[in-house]
């Protein structure tokens, strides 16, 4: 027996060594369980002209002194004030986490996610995420809570601006390359920071589009659906994920063991952090699953939540939950060792103000190189959705222009939400940028006219007198920053306040109209906004907005952007997305008994992928590298794409692929992969992609991965309706390995089992 201690102690004590050497180690060997508490608890701050303080509106209020994290400092000298604070006043010095929301910049404002979603380029996705980086980290930020991978079927949800729309092939390349861009190339490289992928998950599917509600949906959608893209931010090395605010089928995502722990840390094998969403502990009471605050806290903790933001239902429970033997301490300890390796890993424990750098603060925001940068990515977001005629481009002389819309001067709609430490007020409205473009002498008239968020129209008879005097009309419509983002759903997706009367006052004037699009959502673009010759969704575009408009309106650039979400004829088509289910009765077929409405045309009003040009692309047929292969081959396919106008162009060269029969109902078609490709005027160019079992594969009627014999249709063209097509066999029927690490016992059947396709679809373009 002595000799086994003997022993047992001389192999520890390498262990013991190496726990001394390191920080994160050493620091949890010293603390209380209070003070581990308290790296588990994040708060949020308010600016006040004395300093940062925290937020009141949080519950009960504890010294920042002993919280892990605070959210809402975005400055160096903020940052650096409150971290001087904590680290000099509290026991073991232990450094802060600063977390932000820099979802589409950070001082410099990018498109918005959905914007950015439209230029179909996960390499410039990735490149706005990395210039936002380096500017938050120089103000000491260390966490975005980006990116937001919710797939987003429903427009009415106003949180469907801040992702890349309803498909999860294109929303899984975004979210890796996001990642990739806002982590960078991770420590010691002091602009790195950590990304948080979230809101973990079926966020969008939140019932009637009302945020926070329920979502109730099939375990094929939700793995179909919206699992891949956060399994491919875990793939892509994510460093935490958030919760979302919804329940799945009954259970809160903040008390979903299976998925949270089973399937994230277990199966994934994902070891970043899990953060709460904002007081989304606390709302289990609410939710209607916990009857006390420490039911909350156990129950959360237990379920996989390593840190709660804003409630305190940890700080106030989790020590007695612990010393009632109802949480483990090892639990406790392993949460705790993930906020310090975090905190390591950027470097805080060797020097905690690393970040919050004032000159590099003042060197790094808002440089001429991430202006020229949101330009591009601005112009790459805008999708030209409707130009009958030639009236666009316009000429730089277009004679007088009257410019309508409220939105047209607006500069924080540019910004749009959620966005970051950006100043409206550095940001570049159309009616600026309009300015800057036309020649000199050309005669440009302003009238508000309209607002989309009050009823009241503007002298509207000078508004009519100036359009009958003008020789061009542009009115910018559509919705304020405000009318999307978080808790802003809308039950009508037309144009909102007195914007329709506007336009129908523009309309009866005969005179040629442009209508620049501003908005956060698909919207129903009813007759009258159909009547305009040419239409520019132009979404909300950053600090540059109004010069990237003008670069396309006047033909400097082309448009190349393709829709991330369809848009529907009617509220009452939602949810409307291309890859749908066929039925019995496909509303294709001879229109009597077939799944259609009998009031709208059961089409959509502009489809997933489209996008007009103003030049021409021809596709020739697929080509493929045979007609038969095996389950195990790789199918090469390949397109030749010219440029038949006058202008040089990007075209976005999508491929889709249907599974003709199958042992269960498959989508009528799915993107599988896409590209972004430039062709001068007469040029051609091949673009070949290959498809493997990752593409073939379905979960099966037990959710078994398998890719089945049979034939399969491959689509490849400008968007989501192309009929360019081609046709292969499978030959044999094969299962496919089971995706993640090891499947924990204590999961249920179906978050257990095999997750391969999740890994599948996440493949992102370049494997293409
Ligand atoms: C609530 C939102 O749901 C989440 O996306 C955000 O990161 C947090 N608030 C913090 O601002």
């Amino acid at each position: 027996m002595p000799l086994h201690f003997a022993s047992l102690l001389l192999a520890c004590l390498p262990l013991l060594a190496l726990a001394q050497d390191d920080p994160v180690e050493r620091l949890l060997a010293q603390m209380t369980l209070e003070e581990k508490i308290g790296q588990l608890s994040q708060l949020g701050i308010q600016t006040t002209p004395t300093g940062p303080v925290i937020d009141q509106g949080t519950q009960t209020q504890m010294p920042v002194t002993l919280v892990g994290s605070v959210l809402g400092a975005s400055t160096a000298q903020q940052t650096r004030q409150l971290q001087e604070q904590v680290v000099n006043g509290s026991r073991l010095h232990i450094p802060l986490l600063f977390a932000y929301d820099v979802l589409h910049g950070f001082r410099t404002v990018f498109p918005v996610p959905l914007a950015q979603a439209s230029a179909w380029d996960p390499d410039l996705a990735q490149r706005t995420a990395r210039a936002a980086a380096v500017e938050a980290t120089a103000s000491g930020v260390h966490w975005t809570f980006a990116p937001m991978v919710d797939v987003a079927r429903d427009p009415r949800w106003g949180r469907v601006v801040e992702g890349a729309g309803e498909d999860p092939f294109l929303g899984s390349a975004l979210a890796a390359a996001l990642v990739h861009g806002f982590q960078g190339a991770g420590a010691p490289d002091v602009s790195s920071m950590l990304a948080t992928a979230k809101h973990f998950v079926a966020y969008g599917a939140a019932e009637g589009g009302r945020d926070y509600n329920v979502a109730d949906l099939s375990e094929r959608t939700l793995r179909e659906v919206y699992l891949p893209p956060f399994q491919a931010a875990v793939a892509a090395g994510v460093d935490a994920i958030m919760p979302s605010f919804n329940e799945v089928a009954g259970i809160p995502m903040h008390r979903h063991t299976a998925l949270l722990t089973g399937l994230l840390r277990k199966q994934w094998g994902f070891t970043g952090l899990l953060v709460s969403d904002f007081n989304a502990v606390w709302e289990l009471g609410p939710q209607g699953i916990a009857a006390t605050a420490a039911d909350t806290a156990r129950l959360a903790f237990t379920a996989g939540v390593d840190i709660e933001m804003a409630s305190q239902s940890y700080r106030q429970h989790l020590p007695t939950l612990v010393r009632n033997g109802q949480v483990s301490r090892k639990s406790v300890d392993d949460a705790v060792r993930r906020v310090l390796t975090a905190k390591q890993r950027l470097g805080l424990f060797d020097d905690p103000y690393r970040y919050s750098d004032e000159a590099r603060e003042r060197a790094s925001q808002l440089t001429p190189q991430h202006r020229a940068l949101a330009r591009e990515a601005a112009q790459k977001s805008i999708v030209l959705l409707k130009n009958s005629g030639t009236l666009l481009p316009l000429s730089k002389q277009p004679g007088k222009v009257l410019v309508v819309g409220s939105l047209a001067s607006d500069a924080s709609a540019t910004i749009g939400p959620w966005a970051g430490a950006g100043r409206a007020e550095e940001s570049v409205t159309v009616l600026q940028g309009l300015r800057n473009a036309v020649a000199p002498g050309t005669e440009i008239v302003y009238l508000p006219g309209a607002s989309p968020s009050s009823p009241h129209i503007q002298d509207i008879k000078q508004v009519e007198r100036t359009a009958r005097e003008s020789d061009l009309l542009i009115a910018v419509l559509g919705e304020t920053a405000e009318q999307s983002g978080e808790a802003h759903s809308r039950a009508e997706l037309g144009l909102p306040g007195g914007q329709n009367a506007l336009l129908s006052t523009l309309l009866n004037t005969g005179k040629p109209l442009v209508i620049v699009l501003m908005n956060g959502r698909p919207l129903v673009l009813d007759e009258s906004v159909q009547q305009a010759p040419a239409l520019l969704e132009t979404w909300f575009l950053g600090s540059e907005t109004g010069n990237a408009v003008a670069d396309v309106l006047f033909g400097d650039v082309n448009p190349s952007g393709k829709l991330p979400m369809t848009f529907p004829r009617h509220v009452g088509q939602i949810p409307i997305y291309y890859a749908h289910k066929n039925t019995g009765r496909p509303p294709s077929g001879d229109g009597s008994y077939a799944s259609a409405y009998i009031d709208v045309p059961w089409p959509p009003l502009y489809p997933f992928g489209f996008g007009l040009s103003y030049t021409s692309f021809v596709y020739s047929s697929p080509r493929l590298s045979s007609p038969r292969l095996t389950s195990t081959q790789t199918l090469g396919v390949e397109v030749t794409v010219t440029n038949t106008g006058k202008r040089a162009g990007d075209e976005i060269v999508q491929l889709y692929l249907r599974d003709d029969v199958a042992s269960v109902t498959r989508p009528v078609r799915r993107l599988r992969g896409f590209r972004r490709i430039h062709l001068a005027p007469g040029e051609s160019r091949s673009v070949s992609f290959s498809l493997g079992q990752q593409d073939f594969a379905l979960l099966d009627e037990h959710f078994s991965p398998k890719v089945e014999a049979g034939g399969f249709t491959v689509f490849v063209g400008p968007d989501s309706t192309t009929t360019n097509q081609a046709h292969f066999e499978v030959s044999d029927t094969r299962r496919l390995p089971i995706a993640g690490q090891s499947v924990p016992p204590a999961l249920p059947n179906w978050a257990a089992e095999r997750l391969s396709i999740i890994c599948l679809q996440a493949r992102n373009s370049e494997a293409t």
